[in-house]
């Protein structure tokens, strides 16, 4: 025994009944912040499962037989044939607030795709619509909808929200159309890569019912907290881009859930991180027109926080490591004391 006893087997000796009590509470406080941790954790652990059998949903020429440079498709290609279309023909355009509706700019790049795919239906959300839209189809998120803390988070919730209910293409006002969109609509789902780790939700298709976003939908409560109190984290783990990733990443079969991304030694070719321009479009930049945020909060409820994640995780383990440092060069001062 060498004389030692552990910390807990000493207060359990000394104090059994102080002891059982802060056990039971112990696992009550657990079992009270089940869903909570479980919660945290699956977005915790995004960076470290996104990438698990990326070879089975990241769209290939090897596995699809698809282009990824575009460039053997017409650039008024807005059919897969000789594919089935699985994505209907119809374009989801959301402008809340005193958003985009009200600026000509952004209306134009919005006209443009939509010159490149005649015929199709097309949906600008504004306030109104957006209401009556949600109360109608979705009574039982309405309230929550109503009082997301940012106006960003009602853009992305009713982006899963439209998406579900009509199928076809959400696309960011500031996302310019440099060709049709046709080739990919032989996939159910597809989004963009995000740097570094999942999808951007600026741009998504996806046929009509489609269950991956109606768990997209279904997911919003349970994970409508206000993540550490701070905006970032709030409008990244409760509906932006990371939100929708790690719902993607737990996915049992994501071969159907499809991300389009670079070849191997150009993996960044699609990614709308930042303004560029990629095959199928430009991203312009739309921090001007949201007011109401700051542009980092916009960008990172859009484009992923994959870093910030990797930046909390490490700033709580550097935190608890200077605590123990702190408490052990003070036990000894106290002993003297
Ligand atoms: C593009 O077309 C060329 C010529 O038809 C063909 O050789 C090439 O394999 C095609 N690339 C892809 C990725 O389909
Ligand atoms: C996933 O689903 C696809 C088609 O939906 C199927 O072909 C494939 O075998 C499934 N993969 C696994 C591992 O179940």
């Amino acid at each position: 025994m060498m004389g030692i006893i552990s910390a807990p087997a000493r207060v359990y000796r000394t104090h059994p009944i102080l002891f059982s009590c802060s056990i039971a509470l112990l696992v009550f406080g657990l079992l009270c912040a089940r869903h909570l941790l479980h919660d945290a954790w699956t977005l915790a652990a995004l960076p470290f499962l996104w990438f698990r059998h990326a070879d089975r949903f990241m769209i290939s020429a090897e596995a699809d037989g698809f282009d990824l440079s575009f460039a053997n498709y017409s650039e008024h290609q807005v059919s897969a044939a000789p594919f089935a279309d699985r994505v209907p023909p119809v374009f989801h355009h959301i402008s809340l607030g005193s958003g985009a509706a009200s600026h000509s700019k952004w209306m134009d790049v919005r006209q443009d795709c939509l010159d490149m795919h005649p015929g199709w239906e097309a949906f600008l959300w504004t306030d109104d619509m957006a209401d009556s839209f949600v109360a109608k189809q979705f009574p039982e998120l309405k309230h929550m909808w109503d009082t997301y803390r940012y106006p960003i988070q009602k853009i992305d919730a009713l982006r899963y929200m439209v998406l579900y209910h009509y199928g076809g293409i959400v696309l960011d006002m500031d996302l310019q159309c440099k060709r049709a969109l046709g080739p990919l609509r032989r996939f159910e789902f597809v989004s963009t890569e995000a740097h570094p780790a999942g999808f951007s939700i600026g741009f998504m298709m996806a046929s009509k019912r489609n269950a991956f976003v109606g768990k997209l939908v279904r997911n919003l409560p349970r994970y409508n907290r206000n993540w550490l109190g701070l905006p970032y984290p709030a409008v990244m783990f409760s509906t932006g881009c990371h939100y929708a990733s790690t719902i993607h990443a737990f996915q049992h079969n994501r071969s159907e859930l499809k991300i389009l991304a670079g070849p191997k030694d150009n993996f960044k070719l699609h990614s709308l991180n930042g303004p560029v321009s990629t095959p199928i479009f430009n991203h312009l930049g739309s921090s001007s027109w949201h007011s109401y945020d700051a542009a980092m909060i916009v960008t990172i409820g859009k484009f992923g926080g994959g870093k910030t994640v990797l930046l909390l995780v490490g700033a709580v383990g550097v935190t608890f490591f200077v605590i123990r440092r702190t408490k052990r060069r003070r036990e000894p001062v106290m002993l003297k004391a």
